[in-house]
């Protein structure tokens, strides 16, 4: 694909994920007319049909997951399917900032979750590629080594079995490293079709292409769908970013991070592990074995959605690679976007203390494979009423003082940022500029215009107002989409949304070029 921007540079191998590429696309019909379920679940992604998997076994009676798009397209679709409780280093900082106890139940959970992954693909003889890996954190200098045994002594202090290595077997220099034994890895889109397939029927739904519009009432609750009406006790929202919030609840609580990942061919003979560095920018690199030999997943750039040129992220990695190993080819390129707490642990729970029937999943910071298989193993046990001794670490309506007020505060301002437009820097001064397949900001008869032209050469004007909350959208120039800075809605080229929380499209602008 060729991207007419300043550089001409051509991302490499094909535009999608690997996971998708390797698997069939779904076909579960839209919701019609009005239904009533018990528990409804908005999100077709690791949690939500981890959620109704589980619940479907526990015997609820009838479940139904909600899927704007196709299940499995969204984040779940464009992870790089690390299924590790090794989340970067995080437990020395948990336990300094949550307490023991507290860091204990995250270190316990997603270390269960990875034993649950494992026994549903074992029960149910799941094809899914799932190996047991070692994961590593390595330092690539000096500096990080003090974090780095900090961060083994923290994990084994909570009962992880970690250890140090002073070398691994990757053809660059680092120094040192924590590594995790007996974590795993799998094709996250081969195990879900299968849960999917376990959960529908037999008064369980999936719908697709049903894009929930608003959620109103404490329950029963009704979410209005651009199909059809559902009406249920239980309601969890599993949508990366929830579509619907109580006031100074999570909007200014989270935010949105885009990174990158490349499936590579290499001449080299690829270690056994997961790997990932310390330090930003992020490199991580994970092998998958693949038809035509072992692909290499290598990952990183991550930035605040709606900043920088998407392009150039994937020239760092591309870059990057060849610099440490012999590429032979670069198959797939594909990008993903993931939703960030202030003090970097997920929300699981209730959305607000004083609803019973309302519940969220959100915040997974790149690591959803076991925090969304978390999610699932909590809600699943509030819903029914069970005890879980993990829910506390998670609780939406925590707030630690002193580990997010710098971060909450700085969020506010960024987001305020983005609703009065100070992000704004037009790339061009005409609209004339613009160039067939590009997109940007323009100031068209004094108003700021998001215009994108088609390969036609057709403009389309629209309004850059995002239909949340109403920051201005920006231009991704890799996938040719609006994104939203404050909160990582998206729209295509044209202006429909591809993302919530918007449910609605941007608004057509009618001014002349
Ligand atoms: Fe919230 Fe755009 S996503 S304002």
């Amino acid at each position: 694909m060729t991207n007419h921007n300043e550089t001409d540079y051509v991302l490499p191998g094909k535009a999608e994920s690997y996971w998708i590429a390797t698997t069939p696309e779904s076909n579960y019909p839209p919701i019609s007319g009005d239904t009533h379920v018990d528990v409804a679940i908005l999100g077709g992604g690791i949690v939500g049909i981890t959620t109704a998997y589980l619940l479907k076994e526990a015997g609820v009676p009838s479940v139904a997951v909600i899927e704007a798009d196709r299940i499995i397209t969204g984040v779940t679709g464009h992870t790089t399917a690390k299924v590790t409780s090794q989340h970067g280093l995080i437990y020395d900082r948990l336990i300094s900032k949550f307490g023991k106890q507290q860091a204990q139940q995250y270190a316990e959970s997603n270390q269960a979750a990875i034993e649950k992954i494992a026994s549903i693909v074992s029960s149910k003889g799941i094809a899914c590629d799932f190996v047991r890996k070692p994961a590593y954190v390595y330092a690539s200098s000096e500096e990080s080594v003090g974090d780095i045994r900090n961060e083994v002594d923290a994990a084994q202090n909570l009962g992880i079995s970690a250890s140090f290595k002073a070398d691994l077997p990757l053809p660059f220099k680092t120094y040192g490293a924590v590594c995790f034994s007996n974590q795993a890895q799998f094709h996250p889109r081969k195990y879900l079709r299968a849960l999917a397939r376990e959960t529908e029927g037999d008064g369980c739904h999936i719908f697709e292409k049903t894009r929930a519009l608003k959620i109103e009432g404490d329950g029963p609750v009704t979410i209005t769908t651009d199909k059809g009406t559902i009406k249920a006790h239980k309601v969890i929202q599993a949508t990366h970013f929830p579509i619907h919030d109580k006031p100074g609840m999570l909007f200014q609580r989270l935010y949105q991070s885009r990174s990158y990942v490349l499936g590579v061919r290499i001449e080299e003979h690829f270690p056994q592990g997961m790997f990932i560095s310390a330090e930003e920018p992020v490199r991580s690199l994970r092998s998958q074995s693949a038809g035509e030999g072992e692909l290499i997943l290598v990952s990183g750039e991550g930035h605040r959605t709606g900043e920088g040129n998407e392009i150039d992220h994937y020239r760092n990695l591309e870059k990057w690679i060849r610099s440490v190993y012999s590429v032979n080819s670069i198959n797939y390129h594909w990008s993903t976007q993931d939703v960030i707490t202030v003090d970097h642990v997920p929300y699981i729970g209730r959305l607000t203390s004083d609803n019973e029937n309302l519940f969220i999943a959100t915040g997974f910071r790149k690591w959803g494979m076991t925090t969304g298989t978390v999610a699932a193993m909590i809600l699943t046990d509030m819903i029914l009423g069970r005890s879980n001794s993990w829910e506390e670490v998670y609780n939406p309506s925590r707030f630690k003082p002193l580990e997010s007020a710098k971060t909450f505060f700085s969020q506010v301002a960024e987001a305020t940022k983005g609703l009065i437009g100070d992000r704004i820097v037009p790339v061009h001064e005409k609209a004339s500029q613009i160039l067939p397949g590009e997109g940007a900001i323009v100031n068209i008869e004094g108003e700021k215009v998001a215009a994108y032209r088609n390969d036609a050469g057709v403009l389309h004007k629209l309004d850059p107002s995002c239909r949340h909350m109403g920051c201005i959208v920006s231009w991704n120039n890799a996938e040719n989409t609006w994104d939203c800075p404050c909160h990582g809605s998206r729209y295509n080229a044209t202006g429909e949304v591809i993302k919530s929380p918007a449910v609605y499209g941007l608004h057509k602008k009618n001014v002349n070029e």
